[in-house]
């Protein structure tokens, strides 16, 4: 059985599901290898708007596979090249949004932060729990975490391994929304929906220059943005969406 579940619920919108229950859903290297080939189909389609990454009610991922690294070297290490399978993630152009229940530790918790948007049920466990089996985060949880939530909360989490729920991951800025447990993929869904209805074009330079606004100057940042400004108004969609505002009526994007 795939270790990946692609599904279809229509109108723009994949979903990806990890599908390892036996081992909440840990990060081996076929796990990786099929994330990243799901996510390099979505962003070559056209048809496809905006994905959503999800596991099952007991875990997003628990992290990377314990038992497949415990006995690796660094040259091991080095040879699985997972920074690759990685980039294939944060590279898609479509915007990426985790629905989170359960565990999300580790890479787990790594793995949504390559989504653009998280949204966690109220009792999913987050946490960069590492440390406790004499490691540290590997697939950018020091980084990312500590631009998401600031450098000395992410210092507590991931000096301590402590974990913590999705609604403290909300009010730490970690998870865009927060939802009951039984609420996350419909939440998920809805944002989905909402997002495919809009220009794809301005969706993804809106993704891209936020994304790479947070490494860049201010002032170069800006310039990212004013420059990707301008160039929407090279669109269809630009003349589609503000003549359809100026004659009262619904706008027919055609990401063009
Ligand atoms: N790797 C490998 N196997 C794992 C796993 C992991 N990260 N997490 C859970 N499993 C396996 C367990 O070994 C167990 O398998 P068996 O039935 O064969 O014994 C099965 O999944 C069910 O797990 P539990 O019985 O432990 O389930 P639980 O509900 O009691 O606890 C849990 C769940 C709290 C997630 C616990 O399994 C746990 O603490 N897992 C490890 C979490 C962790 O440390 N993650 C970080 C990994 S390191 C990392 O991610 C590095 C990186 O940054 C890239």
């Amino acid at each position: 059985m795939s270790e990946i579940v692609r599904e279809d619920p229509g109108e723009g919108v994949a979903l990806v599901r990890i599908n390892r229950p036996e081992a909440r859903n840990a990060l081996n290297q076929e796990v990786r290898r099929q994330l990243a080939e799901a996510f390099t189909a979505i962003a070559a389609d056209n048809a496809i708007r905006v994905a959503i990454l999800t596991g099952n009610d007991e875990a997003f991922a628990a992290g990377a596979d314990i038992k497949a690294m415990a006995e690796a070297s660094p040259i091991d290490l080095l040879l699985r090249r997972n920074h690759l399978y990685w980039d294939a993630i944060v590279r898609c152009p479509k915007p990426i949004i985790a629905a989170v229940n359960g565990y999300a530790l580790g890479g787990g918790c790594e793995l949504a932060m390559h989504a653009d948007i998280i949204i966690a049920g109220e009792n999913a466990r987050f946490g960069q729990p590492e440390v406790k089996v004499g490691i540290m985060p590997g697939a950018g949880g020091t980084q990312r975490l500590t631009r998401a939530i600031g450098l000395y909360k992410a210092m507590l989490l991931c000096l301590t391994g402590e974990t913590f729920s999705g609604r403290e991951a909300f009010e730490m800025g970690l998870a865009s929304k927060v939802v009951p447990d039984g609420e996350v993929m419909t939440s998920a869904l809805a944002v989905a929906r909402t997002i495919a209805t809009l220009p794809p074009l301005a969706i993804a330079q809106i993704k891209e220059v936020l994304r790479a606004g947070q490494d860049a100057s201010l002032e170069s940042a800006l310039m990212l943005e004013r420059k990707a400004f301008q160039l929407l108004f090279a669109s269809a969609d630009q003349k589609e969406g503000m003549r359809a505002f100026m004659d009262k009526r619904k706008p027919d994007y055609k990401g063009r």
